[in-house]
C-alpha cells in the first residue's frame, strides 16, 4: 500500500510503487514507457505474474498437479511464454488459442480444451497435436468428439464438465455454475453421461471438470462445489468408471477495489484438506486460473486529452476507450485510475471517458483527480480481460504492450495501425 501525496489513498498491487513522485513497475518508471511507446499502452510486471503463479504452486506442492493458465484472460504470446516457462499448461477455448499456445512453446499434453461449442475442425486439430484433455460440456459434443476421434483412429482423452449448481456470488455474466447457465452437464445427468462416454470407442475418460464462475472472492462457493464434485466422483466410480484427475477450473478473484479474495495457497490448503478427508488425495489436480495470474500484473496507461467541465458532470476525456478496456462498459466493473506523476493540487471529481461515440464508453465514474491535459493516468488491474477483449470498434487500433522484468522493458506487441486493420478487406471492383 502506498499513496502519492495529494491524492486519496490507493492500494497498489505488488511490484507497483510510487517513488520520487513517479509510478513505477518493478524498476521502470511508467511515464518513461509512455514517452517511448505512446499511449494507450498496456504494461505488465513479469514478477507479479510469477509471484501469483508461485502461490498456486506452493498450495499444490507435493501433489500431482497441472496448472493450466486460462489464456482467455490475456493471450499475448510473451505472457504465455512467461507462464509456460514457469511450468504452466494452458486452458484453451478455441482453435485460435490452441495455435497461440503452440506458438508460445506449450507442451501439447499440458493443454486442456474447454468451451461449449468446439467445432469438428478444432477437435481434429487438437487431436492431431495431442492435447492433454477435452473438457466436454454436453452429450451432443461427446458424440461428435467420439465420431471425430474414431475418424482419425484415436481415442480422445475426456473430462466431463459438471454443473455443481452452486452460486459463486459474483456478477451474473461471469457466474457459470448455476442450473440456469449454459455450461456443464446437470448434476442428475452426470453418471449416465459418464457411462455413455466410457462405452464410446473414440473416447478415453480421464477426469472430471468444473468451473463455477469468475472473480470469486469467497472460499465457501469453492468448498461447496468441491463437496459436490467429490460426491459425483464417488457416484461415477461406483458406476464403474475410474476418474484419474479432478479439474477444479479457475475463478479466483483479485483485488480491484478493496476486494479480499482468499490467497491461492491458503484456499488450496483448505480444498486439499477436504479432498484428503474424503479419501481422494491420490487424484491429480488440474486448475484453470486466468484472472488471478495476470489481472493485477498489468496496467493501462492513457493520456488525458481534454478536460470538459460541465454543469452536472465533469468529463475527463482520455485516449483509452471501451475498445481497449471493455470491462467497465460490459460489467460496470471498477478499475482504480491513478496519475503517473501526481500533482499537489486539489482534486476535482471527474467521469473518466474515452473517445468512442457511445455514452457507455467510460472507464471510471466520479473519480477525484488533480489533472491537466497531457497528464498520464494508469488504469489499474488491467492485466486480465482487457487486451484479450479489446476490439477495433470505431476503427481504433489495439494498444501496444510492454512486459517489464526488473529494469528491462520489452515491447511484446506493437500498436495496431489503420493499415493492419484494413489488410483483410477487399474493395469492390471499379463501378
Ligand atoms: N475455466 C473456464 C472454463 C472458464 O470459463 C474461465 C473463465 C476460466 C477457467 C478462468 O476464470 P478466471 O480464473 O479468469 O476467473 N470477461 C470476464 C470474465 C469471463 C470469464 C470467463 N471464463 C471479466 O472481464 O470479468
Amino acid at each position: 500500500m502506498s499513496s502519492p501525496s495529494g491524492t486519496p489513498p490507493v492500494s497498489l498491487a505488488p511490484h507497483f510503487t510510487y517513488e520520487a513522485g513517479r509510478l513505477r513497475v518493478e524498476g521502470v518508471a511508467l511515464d518513461e514507457l509512455a514517452r517511448t511507446h505512446g499511449t494507450p499502452l498496456f504494461v505488465y510486471s513479469q514478477a507479479a505474474m510469477l509471484d501469483a503463479l508461485a502461490a498456486y504452486q506452493r498450495g499444490l506442492a507435493g501433489r500431482s498437479h497441472q496448472i493450466c493458465y486460462a489464456m482467455k484472460a490475456n493471450s499475448t504470446l510473451a505472457i504465455l511464454q512467461t507462464l509456460a516457462r514457469a511450468g504452466c499448461g494452458f486452458d484453451i477455448v478455441s482453435g485460435g488459442e490452441l495455435e497461440r499456445a503452440l506458438a508460445a512453446g506449450a507442451d501439447p499434453t499440458t493443454i486442456i480444451f474447454s468451451g461449449v461449442g468446439k467445432t469438428r475442425a478444432e477437435m481434429r486439430r487438437a487431436l492431431d497435436v495431442g492435447i492433454g484433455c477435452f473438457n466436454v460440456e454436453s452429450r451432443a459434443e461427446l458424440d461428435v468428439l467420439d465420431e471425430v476421434a474414431r475418424g482419425v483412429g484415436l481415442r480422445a482423452p475426456v473430462s466431463i464438465r459438471v454443473n455443481p449448481n452452486v452460486d459463486a456470488k459474483t456478477h451474473p455474466y461471469i457466474s457459470t455454475g448455476l442450473k440456469g447457465n449454459k455450461f456443464g452437464i446437470a448434476h442428475e445427468e452426470v453418471v449416465a453421461t459418464y457411462r455413455h462416454a466410457a462405452a464410446c470407442a473414440g473416447l478415453r475418460v480421464v477426469g472430471i471438470d468444473c468451473h463455477i464462475g469468475s472473480q470469486i472472492t469467497q472460499a465457501d462457493p469453492y468448498l461447496d462445489a468441491m463437496d459436490r464434485v467429490l460426491d459425483l466422483v464417488q457416484a461415477i466410480e461406483a458406476a464403474g468408471v475410474p476418474i484419474q484427475h479432478i479439474d477444479f477450473g479457475g475463478g479466483l478473484g483479485i483485488d480491484y477495489n478493496g476486494d479480499t479474495p482468499p490467497a491461492a495457497d491458503a484456499l488450496w490448503k483448505r480444498l486439499l484438506d477436504k479432498i484428503d478427508a474424503r479419501g481422494y488425495g491420490d487424484r491429480k489436480i488440474y486448475l484453470e486460473p486466468g484472472r488471478s495470474l495476470v489481472g493485477n500484473a498489468g496496467v493501462c496507461i492513457t493520456e488525458v486529452l481534454y478536460l470538459k467541465p460541465g454543469e452536472q458532470k465533469n468529463f475527463l476525456i482520455v485516449d483509452a476507450a471501451m475498445n481497449d478496456l471493455p470491462r467497465p462498459a460490459m460489467y460496470q466493473a471498477f478499475h482504480q485510475i491513478v496519475p503517473l506523476t501526481p500533482r499537489p493540487d486539489t482534486p476535482t471529481t471527474w467521469d473518466v471517458v474515452g473517445p468512442v461515440c457511445e455514452s457507455g464508453d467510460w472507464l471510471g465514474r466520479d473519480r477525484d483527480l488533480a489533472v491537466q491535459a497531457g497528464d498520464l493516468l494508469a488504469v489499474l488491474s488491467a492485466g486480465a480481460y482487457c487486451m484479450s477483449m479489446a476490439s477495433n470498434y470505431n476503427t481504433r487500433g489495439r494498444a501496444a504492450e510492454v512486459l517489464v522484468s526488473g529494469t528491462t522493458a520489452t515491447p511484446i506487441r506493437a500498436r495496431e495501425s489503420a493499415m493492419d486493420q484494413l489488410r483483410l478487406e477487399n474493395l469492390l471492383p471499379p463501378a
